[in-house]
């Protein structure tokens, strides 16, 4: 594994690695796999996603086994098949090729017909997928069984950025006076306490802190506070190998947690979407709440978009202090994950 490979080549570091391969990454919202399939891309592996008749979603190369067409710009059948768009091949339960259009009655469709799948699962109202063989597990976030919380959704976006460096920039909280001015980041509150990490709940592993944080206006619906300056509890913790748990409390009692998910397209694009679970009283409508963490989300896009390539994997070529010491630690496990 080398890092500083061919520049130019936006598939050998992430998207050949088995270990990711086997992971777990969240490449939609349930509710965009409808009535019409949907091609993403996972580690550089072009997949279609259809909801086939009983109701599960099929994940499976976008490509049809018959003349290789895209099976993305299809369509779904009156009885929930996936059409191919070239010779209307269908396709429904587990890939199952269930129509030969041009085959005269009672001719099944040959065995290698049938599509060869992709694990793929549902959970927190995403669509999660797998390239590989699933050797872990998807992050635990035991809010979503809780009824004192609720749980909100954002878009899935599309970055410029190495998923690497997003989930780098999760864990750290030295760029917030910087980076956050718009939104919640003091400019004065440059230091930070010392880090100290420790396994977190629910398999997160990271380190807590107390931030003071801007509350103007438009921060009012996040926070249900009416002061210039909220005081926040928070801790920031990962699970291998790219998602990032970051939970506040304030001081209300009111916590608002937050899943970060950075899935690589190829080595150098990612989707982006976060995940909201709050315990507060369902009267501040999801838009208002989410348009102040989505205007935090273009804050770091705007900043990472600047930076190229895939973060430096090794222990040596970056630089780092104290304040980075989980940043560090994610990305020796990182390593070790990936070897
Ligand atoms: Fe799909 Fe022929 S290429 S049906
Ligand atoms: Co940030």
């Amino acid at each position: 594994m080398n890092a500083l490979a061919d520049p130019f080549d936006h598939t050998s570091v992430l998207c050949a690695n088995a270990a990711l391969r086997n992971s777990w990454f969240a490449v939609a919202r349930s509710d965009e796999v409808t009535d019409a399939p949907r091609q993403v891309t996972l580690l550089g592996t072009i997949a279609v996603l259809y909801r086939s008749p009983n109701g599960e979603i099929v994940a499976a190369p976008d490509r049809c086994p018959h003349r290789e067409s895209p099976l993305s710009p299809g369509w779904m059948s009156a009885d929930g098949c996936l059409v191919c768009p070239y010779h209307g091949w269908e396709f429904g339960d587990g890939g199952r090729c269930t129509r030969v259009p041009s085959a005269s009655e009672g001719v099944p469709p040959p065995p290698r017909a049938h599509l060869a799948t992709f694990a793929v699962a549902e959970r927190y109202g995403l669509v999660w997928l797998c390239v590989g063989r699933p050797s872990t597990g998807i992050p635990v976030v035991p809010h979503e069984d809780d009824p004192a919380f609720r749980r909100l959704n954002t878009p899935v976006d599309t970055w410029q950025v190495s998923a690497t460096r997003m989930t780098d920039n999760f864990l750290d909280i030295t760029h917030f006076p910087f980076v956050h001015t718009g939104t919640f980041g003091i400019s004065q509150d440059t230091r930070v306490p010392h880090v100290e990490l420790e396994p977190l709940d629910d398999g997160w592993f990271g380190y807590r802190y107390e931030v003071r944080a801007r509350n103007e206006s438009f921060a009012n619906a996040a926070s249900g506070q009416t002061t210039d300056i909220v005081e926040r509890k928070m801790s920031s913790g990962f699970t291998l190998p790219l998602a990032v748990r970051s939970t506040i409390e304030y001081q209300t009692g009111l916590q608002h947690i937050l899943l970060l998910l950075s899935t690589p397209i190829d080595d150098v694009t990612s989707y982006f979407t976060f995940v909201v679970w709050r315990n507060d009283d369902h009267s501040v409508p999801a838009e208002e709440i989410l348009a102040f963490d989505l205007a935090i989300g273009a804050e770091d896009k705007r900043m990472l978009q600047r930076v190229p390539g895939v973060l430096p994997l090794d222990q040596t070529t970056l630089v780092s202090v104290q304040a980075d010491k989980c940043n560090v630690e994610w990305r020796r496990r990182l390593i070790e994950f990936m070897a």
